[in-house]
């Protein structure tokens, strides 16, 4: 039984998980650094990367204490090495490679989208290539044809913001904290769209997405509101953020319905942390011809499971390699078919 432990530091979570193929999820920890960057309105990267340090070994001696196993019951270690920022990255990748050169055992790099691309698995669920992944995060709006494992193509992205980032600096505006993502879903519980944000690029016949021009939007909204009131109401703010997650997901839904008539693929993959917006969720389910998975809630946001689990995928390359290996700006697409 080859067990598998997963890190991932590309950001602001610590996170570390331990898997095996025969078992699955055997534990997981992880340690949000979300209340240390919140007073800054977004991620300072020098305190995302000494946070990392302080918390890796004593997470991963955790992970192994609630598993019941020891360092030297690992098989191989996955890591994130890229995207992301590259000191919070360099902390992961000198832990894994630092361990797995003392156990003398493989290393795996894991490229951080494969990873949420791959969270859907964590439920149990095989989903045979090809299919469609639709991923939505802080730094991603990217539709992939998943030809297999390790072959991805590129076939939609963002012009500019990713939808992430279109929550969260909406979420900003209206002085929600960061990330203002599930902040902005909770306020649309009450809301209504009423305030016609533009649906940008929704009948450009491609799969490119701009969500920039949103945040504008936004701002004039609350501008002109604040002209009549200067304090906003709850339910204004409510209809904002019901407006604004209407305007998000009716793009993205419309995308992947044009990538699937597109491509003749009906099966979708939704991960990164706006999959777990359940708007979103609701909107994709009542499409019938669209079989649609998702990673559970909480694997939607970055986490070591998925970095697990796609270690256990690839390590049947048992690939060694005790070099630094980080890269910041990394393209799916420059995977190879495993
Ligand atoms: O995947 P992730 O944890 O980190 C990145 O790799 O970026 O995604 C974080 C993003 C943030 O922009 C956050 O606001 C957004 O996911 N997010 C949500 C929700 N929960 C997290 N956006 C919309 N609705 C949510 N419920
Ligand atoms: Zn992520």
């Amino acid at each position: 039984m080859a067990i598998i432990l997963g890190i991932e530091s590309s950001c602001d979570e610590t996170g570390v998980a331990i898997y095996s193929h025969e078992k699955g999820l055997i534990a997981h920890k992880l340690h949000t650094q979300i209340p240390l960057h919140q007073q800054y309105g977004g991620v300072v990267p020098e305190l995302a990367s000494r946070d990392h340090i302080k918390r890796i070994i004593p997470l991963i001696d955790e992970t192994l204490s609630e598993s019941k196993l020891n360092k030297s019951d690992i098989d191989a270690i996955a890591y994130t090495n890229g995207p992301g920022l590259n000191g919070a990255l360099l902390v992961g990748s000198g832990v894994a490679v630092s361990l797995g050169y003392a156990l003398n055992i493989p290393v795996i790099p894991i490229h951080h989208m494969e990873g949420h691309l791959l969270s859907t698995l964590l439920t149990d669920e095989i989903i045979e290539a090809p299919f469609l992944a639709l991923l939505v995060s802080g730094g991603h709006s990217q539709i992939i044809k998943v030809n297999q494992i390790g072959d991805y193509e590129l076939i939609g992205d963002t012009l500019d913001d990713a939808a992430g980032e279109a929550f969260d600096k909406t979420a900003k505006m209206l002085g929600l904290p960061y990330p203002g993502g599930k902040y902005i879903a909770e306020l649309a519980k009450n809301g209504q769209d009423i305030y016609n944000l533009p649906r940008p690029m929704l009948h450009s016949k491609d799969l490119q997405m701009s969500f920039s021009g949103l945040k504008t939007a936004v701002l004039t909204l609350i501008t002109n509101l604040q002209q009549q009131t200067p304090e906003l109401d709850i339910i204004t703010k409510s209809n904002i953020a019901k407006s604004i997650e209407e305007s998000i997901t009716d793009v993205l839904v419309k995308k992947i319905q044009f990538a699937a008539s597109q491509t003749g693929i009906n099966k979708i993959v939704i991960s990164g942390g706006v999959s777990s917006n359940l708007t979103l969720r609701n909107k994709f389910n009542k499409i019938k011809q669209l079989k649609v998975h998702y990673p559970p809630l909480q694997f939607c946001t970055d986490n070591g499971a998925m970095i697990a689990i796609a270690g256990a995928i690839r390590y049947q390359l048992r690939k060694y390699d005790y070099r630094f290996n980080t890269r910041p700006r990394y393209l799916l697409t420059e995977l190879e078919p495993l």
